[in-house]
C-alpha cells in the first residue's frame, strides 16, 4: 500500500509539470493562462505559439501519463491502483503544485494513460476526437465527445480500468465547464483559429 502511495504522489507531481507554461515561457510568450482560452494546454499553446510549440506540449503532457501508467505496469501494481495512479497524473496537470494548482483540462495525459492501458482503447479514443474535430472543427467538443465515449470502449476492450476512465471522464468535462457554455452560446473558437477567444 506504502509503494502504491509513493506512485501516486509520483504521477501526480510529474503530471504537475505544465508543459504548455513552460514551454510559452521558452517560446517568449508569457504565460498562456492569461492568453486565448486560458488554458496550459496544447490547443491553447497552437492559438499562441503556433504548431511546433503545440506539438512539444502535446507530445510531453501525453508522455506525463504515459510514462506513470507503464512505469506502474512495469513495478507490478495491481488495475485498481494503476487506475488511480492515471486519475492522480492527470489530477497533476488539472491542479498542479507548481503552478498556484491552475493547470489544463487532461485531455492529452488522460490519452497518455490510456496508450498503456491498451493501444486499441487509446486508438479508437484518438481516432474518434480527430473525427469530431474533423467535422465540427472545436477541439473542445471532440474532447467532451470523446471522454463521453471512453467509458463504453473501456467496457469492451479493458473492463478492470472501467471506474478510473468513468473518473477521468467526469474530470475532464468538469474541467471544459466554461467550453461547454461557449458551445451553447455558439462563441467556442476553432481549434485552427489562431488568437483570441471569447470569453
Ligand atoms: O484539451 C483542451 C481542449 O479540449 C480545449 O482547449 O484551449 O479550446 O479551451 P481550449
Amino acid at each position: 500500500i506504502s509503494f502504491t502511495l509513493m506512485m501516486i504522489f509520483a504521477a501526480y507531481i510529474l503530471g504537475s509539470i505544465s508543459s504548455a507554461i513552460v514551454i510559452c515561457y521558452l517560446f517568449g510568450k508569457g504565460d498562456p493562462r492569461n492568453q486565448g482560452s486560458g488554458n496550459p494546454g496544447a490547443t491553447n499553446v497552437l492559438r499562441i505559439a503556433g504548431p511546433f510549440a503545440a506539438v512539444l506540449v502535446l507530445v510531453f503532457d501525453i508522455l506525463k501519463g504515459t510514462v506513470s501508467v507503464y512505469a506502474s505496469f512495469l513495478l507490478g501494481v495491481d488495475a485498481i491502483s494503476i487506475g488511480a495512479i492515471a486519475i492522480a497524473a492527470c489530477l497533476g496537470h488539472m491542479y498542479p503544485v507548481f503552478f498556484k494548482f491552475r493547470g489544463g483540462k487532461g485531455v492529452a495525459t488522460a490519452l497518455g494513460c490510456l496508450i498503456s492501458m491498451g493501444f486499441n482503447l487509446a486508438g479508437l479514443l484518438l481516432g474518434s476526437w480527430i473525427l469530431v474535430v474533423i467535422v465540427t472543427g472545436y477541439s473542445s467538443l471532440a474532447a467532451i465527445i470523446t471522454v463521453m465515449l471512453a467509458p463504453i470502449y473501456t467496457l469492451f476492450f479493458k473492463p478492470e480500468y472501467l471506474y478510473a476512465v468513468i473518473m477521468l471522464s467526469i474530470l475532464i468535462i468538469w474541467q471544459h465547464r466554461d467550453n461547454i457554455r461557449r458551445l451553447l452560446r455558439g462563441e467556442e473558437s476553432k481549434i485552427w483559429k489562431k488568437g483570441k477567444v471569447n470569453e
